[in-house]
């Protein structure tokens, strides 16, 4: 059994029993955007019903919790989780003009039938220097833009090194991917080493060129953790860059951002530590309250405490210590960590 399902200002479609509204539009061939796939997890397929709300089948568990969620009234549903069971249904696509389209959509994927996100479970890396204020202040523009240069330079050859992938920079700092074409497991391994070869290779430029030169000692600050992203391209037209989003996004940028009052400068989740095949040496500090992020979570200490900064406040922590006893940051002598003090 079909019935006829009028889409306003585009064309009438013929939709089959049981067949999603988003389905029947894409094989109609209007460009019905799509960002999760039709598993109603992004609301870009959402429609206005204008006619007819009471003879659509009733919202799925999925579309309940994200209507939930971003308040939509009654008559938003989303298409890909709805389905017609009468004549006289009349809908509006919402996304779906040129600047809608500027906005959700890039020209590659309005190519590919709207599909402008993915699913994917990876390891998120930040890293950001520590006392760069101070050598700002004390050094000409044109040697903090050479020494910031190069050591950018290592972070980007360390991540390469172990596959990962920059997301973005800003100022001393930057934010990277791992596990785009790998497991979780190596993502995070990659991860973790990654970060190690960064310190290693900071302590060698330090010594050999920073503080002879510069009288200056750069360090890091290094947060690592796991979750499910979104891997895409939301941007507003200007690039083809990557970009991942996400809730785990922020837990590890603060985790990055809590490594100077935990005074370590590698501090990686509890949840990405458990995933290492060969995991370092850690300090556990049990649950971290992390500014700006609703629950407590547990990280571990893996890296080695300042040298030369002094602590501020950036969460608070539950239990466990605030300033780790330096003598007790160590790592063993593992796979994870060959050459490594
Ligand atoms: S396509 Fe993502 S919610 Fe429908």
């Amino acid at each position: 059994m079909s019935f006829s399902l009028n889409f306003k200002g585009e064309q009438q479609i013929s939709i089959e029993k049981g067949q999603s509204i988003l389905k029947a539009a894409l094989a109609a061939g209007i460009p019905h955007y799509h960002a999760c796939g039709g598993r109603g997890q992004c609301t870009t397929c959402r429609v206005l019903v204008l006619k007819g709300e009471e003879k659509l089948t009733p919202p799925t568990s999925n579309e309940q919790a994200i209507k939930k969620v971003n308040k939509f009234p009654d008559n938003i549903r989303l298409a890909c989780q709805t389905c017609v069971l009468e004549e006289g249904v009349e809908i509006q696509r919402l996304i779906r003009d040129e600047i809608d389209r500027f906005i959700f959509v890039d020209d590659y994927a309005a190519d590919t039938v709207g599909e402008i996100g993915e699913l994917r479970k990876l390891a998120l890396f930040f890293i950001d220097v520590r006392s760069f204020t101070p050598f700002l202040e004390a050094n000409l523009p044109f040697d903090v833009i050479h020494l910031m240069r190069r050591i950018l330079g290592i972070f980007k050859n360390c991540i390469v090194q172990y596959k990962g992938e920059i997301i973005d920079t800003a100022g001393d700092g930057l934010y990277a991917v791992f596990g785009l074409d790998s497991t979780i497991r190596e993502a995070t391994e990659s991860a973790v080493l990654a970060g190690f070869k960064i310190l290693e290779d900071l302590k060698i430029y330090n010594n050999t060129y920073v503080r002879p030169y510069f009288n200056h000692t750069f360090e890091v600050g290094i947060g690592v953790h796991v979750g499910n992203v979104v891997v895409g391209n939301v941007g507003i037209g200007l690039s083809h860059n990557l970009t991942v989003m996400g809730y785990p996004v922020n837990i590890a940028a603060r985790l990055q951002a809590a490594t100077k009052e935990l005074n370590n400068n590698f501090v990686i989740s509890a949840l990405a530590y458990r995933l290492l095949k060969n995991p370092p040496y850690s300090l556990d500090c049990g649950y971290l309250n992390l500014t700006g992020v609703s629950n407590a979570y547990e990280v571990k200490l893996i890296g080695q405490p300042y040298q030369s900064i002094s602590a501020s406040p950036t969460g608070k922590l539950l239990n466990g210590p605030p300033n780790p006893p330096l003598e007790q940051i160590s790592r063993h002598s593992g796979d994870m960590i060959k050459g490594k003090n």
